[in-house]
């Protein structure tokens, strides 16, 4: 860590109060954060922790509409979800506040408004749509309807999801309001926008020349957005619900949430600390660290840098933004709208007590570099083998052997033997790679770096075997236990950022101190030192839990595959060219009925069908076993084109083809009269 900074300002991406967070944002932005944070307080550094609920923009509005009630509830519900789902988690901001508060709105507005003044923005007037029954402007994705390139009709106006291409609102044939279902409108309207290309050498000098330290991912993006060429980007927006435009002339506009939410981040801390916010967003001596998702890199690196300096003031920039990449569950993409997540709150109340596993396999999972996945098995087999095994089963293994044979109390370190000694070299070097792992942000390596500690103790202990020693030579079973409890002493320290519960738990137990400084010291415990009861830290997690996870995922992901055929059964074939009547007239259809059926065999789509057509009895072989039993047909009235070339399919001579009506997803019914008509009818 640089030496130059005092102290160090940590925000987190403020999530949209529209919905409760799930292990996506979990493991992208706040446990990596809140090791971060945990680390730095263990090294006495001065640390402000802000976040808090970001309670605006169109997706609020909207699913507000939809359950019938206002905005405001919407986000009071989720604000207060989102919450608890953090402190649940063990992580405690300095301030969780909200961007509908009354400082924010001030801060924001004042924001802007000082900009406005100096002359920072540009106007420009624009035609966008409206939608005249909801009486509201539409941002693109809340116009629908069917896609030019491939019919899909719940295609939105910046991208048809069935294709993947990149639409216009214009593009889209019918296009229809999401929010009321009218066709929208254009209309004239004017808004402010910050001129970012002005801020392009600047942002070039500061990031490109400036940072190259900077995670390659977060780098080569803002690389990119800059290479591209920047345009002026809007700031304010039509809407209802937000900060007002504080101009004269700007009814019915608010800000841009992406304007007024990282602004939040300075309100927070203005909430907490309304005499003292100054110290941690204008001193040079404050260093700043966003933590987000990638989905928030051109905000965080281009245009919150950019209001930050076109405000001026003395206000300082991020020093870094170790922004993470996604998780994925159980290898598909988390959705909130399809309902493919583990939610916090859920995870909360489904394992009581469990929350450093959480931590810990998101850690361990953590997408630092590149996409990862989460998987239930890897939760259970991460918690069962690493968190039990290994850090548990160390611990308890020393717990339960210094009270067996030492009534509780530390035993005293006698002479050490070569063991011993290659055991405790090991410690300060993990230790430092924590340290260097953690500053640089690479989080999953720190936490294989503390779980080498676990590793190093419970090696040590099976080969030292003290339960064994302890028969003949009590003495060196003292050696062994007393360095054991130091090693356990370690833990509590090195896992405090990962696992606080069972640190901290495992701090009581030994009766430990809290300090980094101290990890991998010798003698941490003093011999004679009480320690307390002997408590398992961690608990195995059987498959009966998991199964019922794993249940829940398997009926979400039914469910969509039942919605995806009866959507790709509705699919049209476009019509066929055109065919004169005398074509169609050489075809022979009619009617004819099934006297016996059978599977052909060695085949799973082929029937054998014996049929009376009325001029004869015949065989077809058909393609519809998939869709009917042998039994099913015995029977039934059918319409078969009579005259098609014979065919000999598998053998079989087939005379005739079975009408079908096929639907998109390839599934086929039998065309039969609506009213029983004699065999050999014909059809036209
Ligand atoms: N709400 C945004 C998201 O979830 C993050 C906002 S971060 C802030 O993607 F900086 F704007 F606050
Ligand atoms: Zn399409």
């Amino acid at each position: 860590m640089d030496k130059q900074f005092k102290r160090t300002l940590v925000t987190c991406a403020l999530p949209y109060a529209n919905g409760p967070i799930h292990i996506g944002h979990l493991a992208g932005v706040y446990v990596p954060a809140d090791i971060y944070v945990r680390y730095l307080r263990m090294r006495g550094r001065e640390v402000l922790y802000v976040c808090g609920s970001d309670e605006h923009g169109v997706p609020i509005t909207i699913k507000a509409r939809q359950q019938g009630c206002s905005p405001q509830d919407i986000v009071d519900r989720y604000h207060g979800i989102i919450k608890d789902s953090f402190e649940g988690l063990g992580i405690h901001f300095d301030i969780y506040g909200r961007t509908s508060s009354e400082v924010h709105a001030r801060t924001s507005s004042g924001f802007f408004r000082k900009l406005y003044d100096e002359g920072k923005f540009i106007t420009k007037e624009s035609e966008q749509y409206y939608d005249p029954e909801a009486k509201t402007f539409l941002a693109d994705r809340y116009i629908v309807g069917t896609c030019p390139k491939c019919g899909n009709e719940g295609a939105y106006g910046d991208q048809c999801e069935k294709c993947g291409s990149t639409l216009s609102p214009e593009e889209l044939i019918n296009p229809k309001s999401k929010l009321s279902g009218a066709a929208p409108v254009k209309k004239k309207t004017t808004h402010w926008y910050l001129p970012l290309q002005d801020y392009e050498p600047w942002l070039r000098e500061w990031i490109l020349e400036g940072h190259t330290e900077w995670r390659s991912n977060v780098y080569g993006q803002v690389k990119s957005w800059l290479d591209g060429g920047l345009q002026p980007r809007a700031v304010t927006r039509d809407l209802d619900w937000g900060v007002p435009v504080p101009v004269e002339g700007a009814e019915g506009k608010v800000l841009y949430v992406w304007f007024d939410a990282p602004i939040g981040y300075i309100s927070n801390t203005k909430e907490l600390l309304p005499d003292s916010w100054e110290k941690w967003w204008k001193s040079p001596d404050t260093r700043l660290v966003h933590f987000i998702g990638k989905d928030n890199i051109v905000f965080h690196c281009i245009i919150f840098p950019s209001m930050l300096k076109a405000y001026g003031d003395g206000f300082i920039l991020p020093d870094n933004v170790p922004a993470n990449e996604f998780l994925n569950l159980e290898g598909d993409k988390i959705s909130t709208s399809r309902g493919w997540a583990v939610w916090a709150h859920e995870y909360l109340r489904d394992f009581p007590g469990k929350e450093d596993v959480l931590r810990y396999v998101l850690t361990a999972n953590a997408p630092e570099t590149k996409d990862n996945d989460f998987s239930w098995k890897d939760f259970q087999q991460r918690n069962n083998s690493e968190l039990v095994a290994i850090f548990g089963n160390f611990v308890n293994r020393a717990m339960v052997l210094t009270h067996k044979y030492f009534g509780g109390k530390v035993p005293a370190c006698g002479p050490l033997e070569d063991i011993d000694k290659e055991v405790l070299a090991e410690i300060p070097a993990l230790k430092a790679s924590m340290e260097k792992n953690i500053e640089g942000f690479k989080f999953r390596e720190a936490l294989k770096d503390a779980m080498g500690i676990a590793r190093v103790g419970n090696k040590y202990i099976s080969d030292t075997e003290p339960w064994k020693v302890a028969k003949t030579d009590l003495e060196r079973t003292a050696t062994i236990l007393n360095l054991s409890l130091q090693i356990c002493a370690d833990l509590a320290i090195a896992f405090e950022p990962f696992t606080p519960f069972a640190a901290k738990r495992l701090r009581e137990m030994l009766g430990s101190p809290l300090d980094w400084e101290i990890l991998g010291r010798p003698q941490l415990l003093p011999a004679g030192h009480q320690l307390g009861e002997a408590q398992l830290l961690f608990a195995k997690i059987e498959d009966d839990v998991i199964d019922v996870q794993l249940a829940r995922l398997d009926a979400i992901r039914a469910e969509r595959e039942a919605a995806a055929k009866a959507e790709a059964a509705k699919q049209v074939a476009p019509q066929k060219d055109e065919c004169t009547f005398d074509e169609f007239e050489k075809m022979d259809i009619r009617t004819a009925t099934v006297l016996e059926a059978e599977r052909v065999p060695k085949t799973d789509k082929l029937l054998k069908l014996t049929i009376d057509t009325g001029i004869d009895r015949r065989v077809i072989v058909s393609g519809i076993a998939e869709y009917y039993s042998p039994e099913a047909m015995v029977g039934k009235q059918i319409c078969i084109l009579a005259n098609l070339k014979p065919r000999t399919i598998r053998g079989i001579e087939s005379h005739g083809m079975i009408l079908m009506a096929k639907q998109g997803d390839g599934s086929m019914r039998f065309i039969t009269p609506e009213e029983a008509v004699c065999n050999g009818a014909q059809v036209g």
